[in-house]
């Protein structure tokens, strides 16, 4: 069932797709199934690293010519039928007033916590306009891939930016987590620091996803990656409304929402409930299962195991022909791995399954 708020989302006129990929976002026939790859211009590329070598990540995501050059080399390198804008989940703290950085082999860190009413009264939400360097980036990227490439397909351009609970969690833990104490007790807490960090989250990220959308993302991909760390009891009282109003407020500007996170597998009829128009699924539920789950009218993206690309290929090209058997051509496919592709990660593997895909048929 639908709630209310997912029926009025689903109201909402996205366009008809202009390329492979947003049709099959907006589940309309394609001739083949679209293929791009979470973290496909990571550190296992690399170009990537050698523009690494001179440049910190920051950098390059807040330089929208380095940033949109990493974007393009890594999709056309794969030869994939989206480019994802290079940037990062955490990069609205700044203008919020979080200071954070990348420690290597650490990963994120910020530098002061959000554990109180009072550090969340304190985060600003109309500094969004410092952003803009993301939509600088994704124009740059949009001019070069305008019109159709060799196949006579547009390629797609995704935008993206963090859920609510994922983002709040890096705010609240100060950096990645196993058990999400501190992030938990706010939100059973009762009190009012939870819901007024939810709203204004969802405010920031409005303004970010708007100024993706204007400069020419197709697509907006949120990424809830943390959120199988919920109870679906957790997740549909505390998450599920502010996840929900982020969803709809940005299909409102007409372009479809993939929303994706990681061991989903017993959350997905709630993340439906969401309205978005495609669901990321993890490796670790079939993918027709998970497509049931989430029931009809709304698309899946995914599933293979990003270790699968570090196996022989015959044994890599059967999980990814069981991939596709078991989306069984329906619309509304695209392949992805079930999470990013993780450092190490052989190119020609990731460029073999690429071919793979546009040759497979059912
Ligand atoms: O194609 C792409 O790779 C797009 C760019 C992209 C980055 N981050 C750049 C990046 C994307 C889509 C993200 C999203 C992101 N950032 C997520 C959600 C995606 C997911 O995998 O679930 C999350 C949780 C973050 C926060 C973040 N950024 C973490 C936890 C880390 C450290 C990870 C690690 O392995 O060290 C980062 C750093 C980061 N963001 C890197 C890249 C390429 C690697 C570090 C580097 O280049 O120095």
């Amino acid at each position: 069932m639908l709630n209310a708020n997912a029926q009025a989302a689903s109201a909402v006129e996205v366009e008809s797709g202009s390329s492979r990929f947003i049709r099959a976002c907006l589940r309309q026939p394609v001739d083949r199934t679209p293929v791009w790859f979470l973290r496909q211009a990571g550190r296992y590329m690399p170009e990537y690293m050698a523009v690494r070598k001179h440049h910190s990540l920051l950098d390059i995501c807040r330089t929208p010519e380095i940033a949109a050059e990493v974007t393009i080399t890594a999709a056309e390198r794969l030869g994939v039928d989206a480019a994802i804008i290079f940037a990062d989940l955490l990069l609205p703290f700044t203008p919020m007033g979080l200071d954070f950085e990348f420690v290597a082999g650490e990963g994120p860190q910020v530098h002061t916590p959000v554990r109180s009413l009072e550090q969340v009264e304190a985060l600003r939400t109309d500094r969004a306009d410092e952003l803009g360097y993301v939509a600088r980036a994704i124009e740059k990227v949009s001019a070069h891939f305008a019109g159709p490439r060799a196949d006579g397909d547009t390629l797609g351009i995704i935008g993206f930016c963090g859920a609510p609970f994922t983002l709040a969690s890096y705010m609240i833990e100060g950096g990645s987590s196993r058990n999400y104490i501190d992030t938990k007790k706010m939100m059973y807490s009762g009190g009012r620091a939870w819901p007024l960090l939810m709203e204004k989250l969802i405010t920031v990220l409005v303004a970010f996803a708007t100024q993706q959308v204007e400069a020419g993302a197709d697509v907006i991909q949120i990424f809830d990656s943390w959120a199988g760390a919920l109870s679906v009891t957790d997740y549909r009282e505390y998450c599920l409304p502010a996840t929900t109003e982020l969803v709809q407020r940005v299909r409102a500007l007409g372009v479809p929402v993939i929303y994706f996170g990681v061991d989903t597998a017993s959350m997905l009829p709630a993340m439906r409930e969401t309205g978005a128009d495609v669901l990321g699924l993890d490796w670790r539920i079939p993918l027709s299962e998970g497509w049931k789950a989430v029931g009809p009218g709304c698309g899946v993206q995914g599933n293979l195991d990003p270790i699968t690309l570090f196996a022989p290929q015959d044994v890599l090209k059967a999980r990814v022909d069981e991939v596709l058997r078991e989306a069984a051509g329906r619309s509304g496919h695209i392949f992805n791995l079930g999470h990013g592709i993780v450092p190490g990660t052989p190119v020609e593997n990731v460029i073999e399954v690429v071919k793979w895909v546009k040759e497979f048929a059912l």
